[in-house]
């Protein structure tokens, strides 16, 4: 039985992209194999970059609440918050003396991050070290991350070589599981992404997400002309969305002429209102009723504990000799 890990900070509300690239298929994954699968809200790492105590508990609430309106089984899936087990910590300390500087000084994610960050904190340059630990101390042995992550886990896996060499033990090397290839552009054209502010939030009431895709950048043909339908971004977000058919009766539309990008767009709120009705509906529920959500979070931090403390006993051994 292999043990599956995914983590995703509480910098934010889930949005499209989020969820399409990455919280749907891993949560669908969950459901779907007959393995272990943990699921860390990972707000140790989320303090590298935002330290608002009161946001950052509300933005982990709405993590939990969308993953469980979005189909996460919270009885099945070991769903807790990293700060939970702290021997995580502890393992980031062993696993840091065995962490080489230029290794760390060349990830990309610290390079490009520090390039714009007025806060610089040893915590974002070590941040890959307490990912390497989320992943030791459950022996996960498949990461679901996006392709951004990739170096990540390679830094993951030579620091656990590292410690095999020197101890001479055979600590399982994690393998990367990627999530799908697909990049959602946000509403100016560029990645959508919280830090953008270009995001289509799935989970905003209905006038702030109606105000939203109106507000999708188009081009400027005229009406009574046909459109590119390959190349607008509100045809490209309501393919990811839309059955065939309905894909195929809008590429007419666009194809025939007369037929105006705000009529897409209204299109496309009309389908991600349908498509994630229910969804919102639960999550609402959640976040008026956090008890509930707690109420699975304590079981998973009680379970992630068991593994953890198992866990990090046997690496004291290795390590300390006690
Ligand atoms: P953001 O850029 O909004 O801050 P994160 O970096 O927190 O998003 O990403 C969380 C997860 O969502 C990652 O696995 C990432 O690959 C995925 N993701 C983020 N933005 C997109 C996007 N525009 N399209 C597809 N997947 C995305
Ligand atoms: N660094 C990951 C991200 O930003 C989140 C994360 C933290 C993670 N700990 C993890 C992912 C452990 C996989 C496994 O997306």
């Amino acid at each position: 039985m292999a043990i599956f890990l995914t983590g995703i900070q509480n910098t934010g509300i889930p949005h499209l992209g989020n969820i399409l690239g990455a919280l749907l298929p891993a949560i669908q994954k969950s459901n779907y194999h007959n393995d272990i699968h943990l699921l860390c809200i990972a707000d140790l790492h989320t303090l590298t970059v935002n330290k608002n105590t009161m946001q950052n508990e509300q933005y982990t609430w709405a993590i939990a609440a969308a993953c469980l309106a979005l189909g996460l089984n919270g009885k099945k899936v070991i769903f807790y918050r990293q700060s939970r087990v702290p021997e995580v910590c502890e393992l980031a300390w062993y696993l840091s003396c065995f962490t080489p500087f230029p290794m760390m000084a060349n990830a990309h994610a610290f390079k490009e991050k520090s390039s714009y960050k007025a806060d610089v904190n040893i915590g974002l340059f070590t941040y890959p070290i307490l990912m390497a630990a989320d992943i030791l101390l459950y022996q996960a042995d498949k990461v679901i991350v996006g392709k951004d992550q990739k170096q990540h886990l390679e830094i993951t896996r030579d620091i656990i070589l590292k410690v095999n060499q020197h101890y001479n033990t055979n600590l399982a090397l994690p393998e990367p599981v990627f999530q799908r290839n697909i990049t959602l552009l946000g509403t100016d054209g560029k990645k959508m992404s919280k830090s953008y502010g270009n995001t289509i939030d799935i989970f905003a009431s209905e006038k702030i997400l109606y105000k939203k895709i109106m507000s999708i950048v188009t081009d400027s043909t005229p009406l009574a002309d046909p459109k590119d339908y390959t190349s607008c971004n509100v045809f490209a977000l309501h393919k990811l969305l839309a059955s065939k058919d309905e894909s195929v009766a809008l590429q007419q539309k666009y194809l025939q002429g007369n037929y105006g990008y705000g009529q897409a767009k209204k299109a496309l709120y009309t389908l991600i209102m349908e498509k994630f009705s229910q969804e919102r509906k639960v999550f609402n529920n959640y976040i008026q009723n956090p008890q509930s959500m707690l109420t699975y979070l304590k079981q998973g931090e009680q379970q992630a504990n068991n593994l953890a403390q198992k866990n990090i006993k046997k690496l004291r051994k290795i390590i300390l000799g006690v």
